[in-house]
């Protein structure tokens, strides 16, 4: 039976190089076929078994098995090795990052000011008794007009101003279509802060932008008064500006929406005697406000002869920019790193 055992040992060594040689899957399937397959050379050489004598196949049987085994397991082997290589060298090409690995100065993310700012503004007015709402960046006619009383010939219906969409509908020029909405949907009182994107059709420069944020304020209940949105606005611009001795003065302005409109400046949060933040006025022009026009009130089903409020809108970059000394408000949405570091 030296046969037997030459032929084991031949069909052993070609397969242990086979296996070392075997780089690819391809590769060891095709040596499995050819070893452990239905054909293969050892499947074959295990059918001889049964042409053997007894007393052969008790010497051979076991050596057999045995050898079918540790074949099977060394190629088991060489499979998981194989597969475990082709990951790393994966993982080397495509760069999988390791997130347990640890290299000091990594650059880090911060808050956009954009977000920042909106944050805190949503601080204050929550502490001050306020809800945080939304409105659709993309309005309708009715919401971001009409309903705000703002009549068929006035400029900012034109299309030279505003990005229409059809004939209805249109990105919102401002965040008082919320007023209508948040009207209809909550009902009176309402205390309600609305953040949001606006877009004007219009050229851009250091201070204008196509795209802008504004914050949209909206008090209704009985008996409010130009008090209240006086101390309103002086209380939430001292709390931004973090100046606790910041004023307001108010000036008529005109916005269809409220009667009377005001305009409202604060005291220049860095200087007393004029500097060139407020161009020597020692005033910023900061918000628009006024008493809801009972036209609004109406159209929203609410009785003006029962509920009174104010609305104030203002632009979010412009607030930003006074008090980080942004300088250009296209900076806010141009992605530039050595601007965003800075927050
Ligand atoms: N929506 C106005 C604008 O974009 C700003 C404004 C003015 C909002 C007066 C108000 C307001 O709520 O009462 O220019």
């Amino acid at each position: 039976m030296v046969a037997m055992q030459a032929q084991i040992d031949g069909i052993k060594k070609s397969f242990i190089s086979s296996l070392e040689q075997a780089q690819t899957d391809d590769q060891l399937e095709h040596l499995r076929i050819a070893f452990l397959g239905r054909q293969g050379s050892i499947t074959l050489l295990m059918k001889e078994i049964k042409n053997l004598s007894v007393d052969e196949k008790r010497v051979w049987g076991p050596k057999l098995n045995q050898f079918k085994q540790e074949a099977e397991s060394a190629f088991q082997e060489k499979k998981e090795a194989l597969f475990i290589e082709q990951m790393q060298s994966a993982q080397q090409k495509e760069q999988f990052f390791d997130v347990t690995a640890y290299e000091p100065n990594q650059p880090r993310g911060s808050l956009h000011v954009y977000t920042r700012t909106v944050q805190r503004l949503e601080d204050i007015f929550i502490s001050m008794g306020y809800n945080v709402i939304e409105g659709p960046e993309i309005e309708t006619d009715y919401y971001n007009f009409e309903a705000l009383n703002i009549p068929a010939d006035h400029p900012a219906r034109d299309h030279h101003d505003t990005f229409w969409i059809n004939d209805n509908q249109l990105l919102r020029t401002h965040t008082s279509p919320v007023q209508a909405r948040a009207l209809e949907t909550h009902g009176t009182p309402i205390a309600v802060f609305a953040p949001g994107r606006t877009f004007r059709h219009e050229a851009t420069d250091a201070s204008h932008d196509f795209m802008f944020m504004q914050g949209e304020v909206l008090y209704i209940d009985k008996h409010v008064s130009i008090s209240n949105l006086l101390a309103t606005a002086k209380t939430f611009l001292q709390a931004f500006f973090e100046k606790e001795d910041l004023t307001v003065r108010a000036r008529p302005g005109y916005f269809p929406f409220v009667e009377p409109g005001i305009e409202i400046d604060a005291s220049c949060p860095f200087c007393t005697e004029g500097c060139s933040i407020c161009k020597k006025t020692g005033w910023i022009e900061l918000l628009g406000s006024g008493l809801v026009h009972p036209n609004v009130l109406r159209c929203s089903g609410i009785d003006p002869e029962t509920y009174s409020g104010f609305a104030l809108g203002f632009g979010i970059e412009r607030l930003a920019m006074i008090k980080y000394g942004i300088n250009d408000i296209r900076l806010f949405h141009s992605s530039n790193l050595h601007f965003l570091d800075q927050f």
